[in-house]
Formats: C-alpha cells, sequence, structure tokens
C-alpha cells in the first residue's frame, strides 16, 4: 500500500491486491485491482474519500497515520460495497469525531452492513457542497453505477472529480496515473463490460450531467488516477452509446467437431466480407473477455451442438451473461449440429434473451443434423449474407433500416 500526493493536499492511498483472482466470486480479475481512498485537507476540515477494502485496514490505518494527519472530519462514502466502505468502522474508532458523508440510499446500505451509528450519518442530497475551508466537496448523485446508491464527489477549487466505481479499472500497477493508456484502456473496458454494462442508459445521463465540470483528474477507486480526462471520458462515452460496430461474435461449443466446422466456415465468411469477428469457445472460457467482446458488437451467432433437449449449458451460460450484461446488441442468430431433436436450441436461447428481445432482430437459424454438408454451407452462406446486409443497414443509431 502505498501514499503518494495528487496535488499538496491531496493524497492518493492505494492499496493494491496483486493477487485477487475473482470481484464477487464473480468477475475474474486477471490483473489484479486496487481500492484506491483519498485524503483531502483543507484549511479548516480533513476528508477521507472512501475507505478500503477490510482485509487491508490494518494496512490502510498504517499509511493514514503516516500522512501526518491527525484529524478526520468527514469520512465520504461515495458508494456502500465494502471494497470502499468496509473500513469506515476501523477509521470511526480511530477518528470517533468524524462523520460519513454520502447519500439516503448509500447510508442505509452501509446501517445495514456495517456498525455505524445512525448519529455518525451526514446526509447530503445531489448538488450540496460541504466546506473544507479553503476548499469544498460538491456530491453529485450518480445512482446505478453500479449500485443504486453511487455518487461522486467533486472538488471545485482543484478541478479533481473522485468517480469510486464509475470509470474505473481493475488493474493493480505500480504507477498513480494512467501513463499506459493502452493497458489502461483494455482493463477500464473490462470494467466497464462486466459491471457497468447493464447500466448503459443510467451513464448516458451521467455523462451529461457531469459534462458542465471542470475537471483536471479523475480519481476513481479502482485502478489508476486519469491526469487526461478526455482519455477515458471519450471511451465510456463510445462504449455506453447506442451505435454498435460492425464486429460479430460466436460463443461456441462443439462436442464431436461438427459445429466447430460450421464455426470456422461463418468465421472466414464473415472475415471474407469484411467484418470483424471473434470466435469463442466457451468450455472453460473467460467470461470476461466474452462480456469484453460484447460492448461493441452489432451481431451473436451463438453455436451450439444440442444436449439433452437444448443447448449445451455453455451456451445457456453465455445466452444468460448476454441477456444480464445488455449489450447494445441488434443482430442475433443460431447454428449448430444435433444428434436428433436440435430445432429446441435455437428455441431456447432466443428464450433466455427476453431482456433483450426489443432491441434484437433474430436472423433464420442453422441447425443441421450430423455432419454438416453442402446443404448446410448453402445455408450458412445465406446466413453470413444477412449478416453483412443487416450490418450495412445499420443507421447511425445502430437500428437496421
Ligand atoms: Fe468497487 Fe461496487 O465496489
Amino acid at each position: 500500500m502505498i501514499a503518494r500526493e495528487i496535488k499538496p493536499g491531496i493524497v492518493s492511498m492505494s492499496t493494491i491486491d496483486w493477487d485477487r483472482k475473482l470481484f464477487d466470486q464473480l468477475v475474474p480479475l486477471p490483473e489484479g485491482t486496487t481500492y484506491n481512498s483519498y485524503l483531502v485537507k483543507g484549511s479548516e476540515k480533513t476528508a477521507l474519500i472512501d475507505t478500503t477494502y477490510p482485509p487491508f485496514t490494518a494496512e490502510y490505518l498504517e499509511i493514514l497515520k503516516e500522512t501526518g494527519v491527525s484529524k478526520v472530519d468527514y469520512i465520504v462514502a461515495n458508494h456502500g460495497e465494502q471494497d470502499h466502505s468496509g473500513s469506515i468502522p476501523a477509521v470511526l474508532k480511530l477518528f470517533p469525531e468524524a462523520k460519513v458523508v454520502t447519500n439516503a440510499r448509500c447510508k442505509g446500505l452501509i446501517a445495514d452492513a456495517l456498525p455505524v451509528a445512525d448519529d455518525k450519518f451526514l446526509e447530503v442530497k445531489d448538488g450540496e457542497t460541504l466546506s473544507l475551508g479553503d476548499r469544498s466537496l460538491q456530491f453529485f448523485l450518480t445512482p446505478w453505477v453500479h449500485w443504486p446508491d453511487t455518487m461522486v464527489t467533486y472538488l471545485a477549487e482543484d478541478r479533481v472529480l473522485f468517480t469510486c466505481d464509475f470509470l474505473g479499472s481493475h488493474l493493480a500497477c505500480s504507477e498513480l496515473y494512467a501513463g499506459d493508456e493502452a493497458r489502461v484502456e483494455a482493463a477500464a473496458k473490462r470494467y466497464y463490460a462486466e459491471i457497468m454494462m447493464p447500466f448503459r442508459s443510467f451513464i448516458q445521463k451521467h455523462l451529461e450531467t457531469l459534462a458542465p465540470l471542470k475537471i483536471d483528474v479523475i480519481a476513481p477507486g479502482h485502478g489508476p488516477v486519469y491526469s487526461r480526462p478526455e482519455f477515458i471520458l471519450d471511451l465510456y462515452r463510445r462504449w455506453a452509446s447506442d451505435q454498435p460496430l460492425k464486429e460479430v461474435v460466436i460463443p461456441y461449443v462443439s462436442m464431436y467437431g461438427n459445429t466447430l466446422r460450421m464455426v470456422d466456415y461463418m468465421t472466414d465468411k464473415l472475415m471474407d466480407m469484411g467484418l470483424f469477428v471473434t470466435p469463442f469457445n466457451m468450455v472453460g472460457a473467460d467470461t470476461g473477455k466474452l462480456a469484453n467482446a460484447l460492448v461493441d458488437a452489432s451481431t451473436v451467432v451463438f453455436a451450439s451442438p444440442a444436449v439433452l433437449a437444448g443447448p449445451h449449458p455453455d451456451i445457456v451460460s453465455a445466452a444468460y451473461l448476454m441477456n444480464a450484461l445488455r449489450p447494445k446488441t441488434r443482430f442475433v442468430s443460431v447454428i449448430g449440429s444435433y444428434g436428433w431433436g436440435g430445432g429446441i436450441v435455437s428455441k431456447k436461447i432466443i428464450e433466455l434473451l427476453t431482456g433483450l428481445k426489443t432491441q434484437l432482430q433474430f436472423l433464420e437459424p442453422v441447425l443441421v443434423k450430423g455432419l454438416p454438408g453442402e446443404e448446410a454451407f448453402k445455408a450458412l452462406d445465406s446466413l453470413a449474407k444477412d449478416i453483412y446486409t443487416a450490418n450495412q443497414a445499420m443507421d447511425k443509431t445502430g437500428v437496421a433500416e
């Protein structure tokens, strides 16, 4: 763990969790993560912005003491999830006079999960300001990035925006700032895909709300700090937009190679047509990579054999994930080989995508019995042509004309 100054009187205290493999027992973390807390010293009051994940509390308190701070007046909680709020009780023990500053929703979540007494909270509303003397904190409620309680804190005098989960990345790295932008972009995109994508419409709205703020630095709760705010804001504007790219994702499973033949044929065909294609073998797959590919994809072709009167369970899982993540995808189809009773494969996949049915256009599936032959490849040619035509016809809002 390390404390580093962003500006005089503004200190980043970052817990680097190099070895964490999974978040919430769900989200793969191939590059670990960080939990960032910030200290803001005003001429009269001192505030902490968020804290850290409880397994690192002792280390965090040591670093906090090393900053030389003798008094904490406010602990701002931008979000109630415990990787940010979990050390609040320990900080309150050290600084019993401190108040936990947060919105009503977040207060409720913290009070439900942590031993923080009601009189320890100072509740703030959207747009409200809290003076630290020569510095002030302004709070903007940004619900659903990714919980209903989320907010961001703006330090106007220094043009720093503290965003907690919003705009963050799961990236354990030694740098304070996002210097290697290609690496940070990849981590931030994966983070967006796995955590933020279901809330695209909220993100669009929050980006508009925050647009008038003059921002020099974005200090998130995970990953490096952005000294070039437009870097991450532009990426979020693109990812959260309604405009998909001409990209095709093919999550597949093949038991005896027949479905794989169809996947290979379809991949080559679409590549010949100039489309960007990513086939994913879903057996033992990193679901984060699939989520990542779904961020901008216009088209998803599920490829599955029939197993026990339905798709392979790994394809069920891919369809379930897609439905939950709510990407901007417009076109879906199903291909695959079956031994007997294959029609149910397509029907069951479509049923799994009910949350997306108003935005999706289903293209004619290609399901064949056994080894794919001439007829099957003709049908795949026709599906590839439909995919190409649908992608060419997308207008600028991503809807096929
Ligand atoms: Fe980083 Fe939603 O917690």
